[in-house]
């Protein structure tokens, strides 16, 4: 049995935070800001399961099924609503599933774990599986902190995996460096403290190295990718791995401009852009690929048969 994407949607906040907002209440600039990240704004201020919430009825919509087709649910997110129980059982209980359903943590590399694990699961029993990532950061900053109130904002995305004969997964690479998880960290009821410097270098070097592996394990090369899908944390983190896998950047799908770095949610809000502006077309080859706290990393490599 294989998998294929047959659904898919995203949420976003309302509330739009702009350069210009931050540079009124901290020592930064929208000059310094888009130079240095891409970003122009951010849309903030919902929970992790009001994202969710909507990001997942409109990937069920798109897919034409109900919330009884539906076998499993797995949430990536960094930021529960609570400590307990998970997010993903208001999720599952809003949407009206009657399935399984679980928090994944793998930070900004959330999405791709989870749609690898619902690969998986379809492998071994199901039918469909309604994966999201999504991630309310923004409340998590110090929102005078220049180094991470510029960067985290909140999303949603999400895509019901279904089986299928021909397998649209061609090959994935996952995994977490956890000696490093020391660079970026949020304890309980503190703000998030990073060392951006650092994880940029290690970022560049886990894209790279991650989608080289899913490349090879799907028996594929960097000339066959016909769109990159990464994480939006940095756009000259993008432009770099790419660069080094030999890829240009007018191959990738951002929207970090307009969303800041919505961790799990980043990779799906691509998707979902890249798909809905009529770039992404059936056949096409395409690269997810992130890394987050922990370190962690992930890639994928999905031929688009929806
Ligand atoms: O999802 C994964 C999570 N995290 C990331 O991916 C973050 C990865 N890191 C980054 O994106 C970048 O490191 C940052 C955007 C956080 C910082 O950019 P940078 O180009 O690495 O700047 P830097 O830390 O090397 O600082 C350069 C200069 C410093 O001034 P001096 O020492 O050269 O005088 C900083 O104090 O820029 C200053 N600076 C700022 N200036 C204006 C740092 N942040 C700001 C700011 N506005 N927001």
């Amino acid at each position: 049995m294989g998998v294929h994407i047959a659904g898919w949607g995203s949420h976003l906040p309302e509330k739009i935070i702009t350069n210009h907002d931050l540079a009124a209440v901290m020592d930064t600039s929208h000059d310094w800001i888009v130079e240095r990240t891409g970003i122009h704004e951010r849309r903030v201020g919902e929970p992790t399961s009001t994202m969710a919430i909507a990001a997942g009825r409109k990937a069920l919509q798109s897919a034409d099924v109900g919330p009884d087709e539906i076998d499993l649910l797995i949430l990536a997110t960094t930021s529960t609503d609570q400590v307990m129980p998970s997010t993903a059982a208001t999720v599952q209980a809003e949407l009206g599933l009657r399935c399984g359903a679980i928090d994944v943590n793998a930070a900004c590399s959330g999405f791709v774990y989870a749609l690898v694990q619902a690969a998986g699961m379809i492998e071994l029993a199901y039918r469909r599986v309604l994966v999201i990532g999504a991630d309310s950061l923004w409340g998590w900053t110090d929102q005078t902190d220049r180094g991470t109130a510029i960067l985290f904002a909140d999303g949603g995305g999400a895509v019901v995996v279904e089986g299928c004969d021909d397998d649209a997964l061609l090959g994935f690479d996952l995994g977490c460096d956890g000696t490093t998880r020391h660079l970026l960290y949020t304890d309980h009821g503190a703000k998030i403290t990073m060392e951006g410097r650092e994880i940029f270098r290690r970022a560049v070097r886990a894209m790279v190295s991650s989608s080289r592996a899913a490349l090879d394990r799907a028996g594929l090369g960097t000339e066959d990718v016909d769109w990159v899908v990464p994480h939006q944390a940095n756009l000259r983190i993008i432009e770099s791995a790419v660069d080094k896998l030999g890829l240009s950047l007018e191959r990738t799908i951002n929207v970090l401009h307009r969303t800041g770095n919505t961790s799990a949610a980043s990779i799906p809000l691509a998707l979902v852009e890249g798909v809905d502006s009529g770039r992404i077309q059936p056949g096409d080859i395409l690269l997810l690929t992130g890394f987050g706290a922990g370190m962690t990393w992930a890639s994928a490599v999905l031929r688009w048969q929806p």
